[in-house]
């Protein structure tokens, strides 16, 4: 499994339920890297797509401890499955291949998820904005190794964004 996340220079990744940036470029690279896998996500997260909608093209697997919460429809091609403990989460994609799972988010399942992760794909804005959610520094773990970095782009608001990809040594 890998995660895929978008963080600010302090590790900032949403606040009040919602992104803190919304950049294309970083879009199509989720997209990129996650279409057609299988997205691991809390139910926060699915609730911020818009209409609360399970991400298209894609296997989405939702966590919660919600008995009641059902799993909503999903259009040909999509599927949406609803586990209750990390446990569960992980035997659900026991049986993919590691490198079509992806950690979506949020802050809860990253947390839980990063020891299983072999990397870490981390769009990096060079800003800090105001954040209630924080992705775990990778800088500050020594289990966690950088290994590239590159040029992304700058925002409309010129924001410079990098995209970064770390490697879990402790696997
Ligand atoms: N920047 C990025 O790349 C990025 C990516 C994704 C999300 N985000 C942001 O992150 C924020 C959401 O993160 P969050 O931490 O608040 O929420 P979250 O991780 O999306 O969802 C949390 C919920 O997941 C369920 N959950 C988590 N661990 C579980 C477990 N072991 N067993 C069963 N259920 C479990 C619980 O649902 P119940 O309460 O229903 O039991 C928990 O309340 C939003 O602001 C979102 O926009 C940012």
């Amino acid at each position: 499994m890998n995660a895929i996340v978008a963080v600010t220079q302090d590790w900032g990744i949403g606040r009040k339920g919602d992104l803190l940036i919304n950049e294309k470029a970083d879009m199509q690279h989720f997209v990129r890297h996650t279409r057609g896998a299988t997205v691991v996500m809390g139910d926060r997260t699915l609730a911020s797509f818009p209409g609360g909608r399970p991400l298209k093209g894609r296997r989405n697997v939702v966590m919660t401890i919600d008995p009641e919460l059902e799993a909503p429809a999903c259009p040909e091609g999509t599927t949406c499955e609803i586990v209750h403990s990390m446990d569960e989460a992980l035997a659900a994609v026991a049986d993919e291949d590691p490198d079509t799972v992806w950690a979506i988010g949020g802050a809860s399942v990253y947390r839980q998820l990063l020891p299983h992760c072999t990397r870490a794909m981390v769009t990096k804005f060079e800003t800090v904005l105001p954040a209630d959610v924080y992705f775990p520094n990778l800088d500050e773990d020594d289990a966690w190794v950088l290994e590239s970095s590159e040029e992304g782009g700058t925002t409309a608001d010129g924001v410079a964004y990098r995209f970064t990809v770390y490697r879990n040594t402790a696997l």
